[in-house]
């Protein structure tokens, strides 16, 4: 089958591993307890910060929540931008920059045309991406075990 069986037992906090699905690069991040604790404060700064556009092809419903994911600690998404396809880069650890949201938390920057996510994937306001980057189907098999599609 195209699902993929993944060990995350090994991911610390403010890691990620990626994977391929579907000729596709699969992140999983393990986020820590600031990240999870930062989500909720940069609603008004993101275009979707809900999750109701496309939610079908863009987030399962077990995943329309502030994290977009199952566990708050794990996200798991598609990296591929929602603009052109381009793939953002890590930049979990930034402090404010000029160019970025003035209380960026760290999140993903597409190297492209310069949109921003946060986190979960939420694409900030006023950026070429339209939407949120997608979550791919996913379940937990057990506490180390994640499966995709
Ligand atoms: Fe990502 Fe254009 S492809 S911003």
């Amino acid at each position: 089958g195209a699902a993929v069986e993944v060990d995350i037992g090994e991911i610390k906090p403010g890691e990620k591993i990626t994977v391929e699905w579907r000729g596709k690069p699969v992140w999983i991040v393990r986020r820590t307890p600031e990240q999870v604790a930062a989500l909720p404060n940069l609603d008004g700064q993101l275009a979707d910060p809900k999750s109701e556009r496309k939610p079908s092809e863009l987030t399962p419903e077990y995943a329309r929540n502030e994290g977009r994911s199952i566990k708050p600690e794990f996200f798991v998404a598609v990296g591929i931008c929602s603009h052109l396809g381009c793939s953002p880069s890590d930049k979990f650890q930034l402090g404010a920059q000029p160019s970025l949201p003035d209380d960026w938390k760290g999140g993903f920057l597409c190297p492209c045309h310069g949109s921003t996510f946060d986190m979960a994937g939420r694409v900030f306001k006023n950026k070429p991406a339209p939407d949120n980057l997608e979550v791919p189907p996913h379940m937990y098999l057990s506490d180390s075990k994640l499966l995709i599609g």
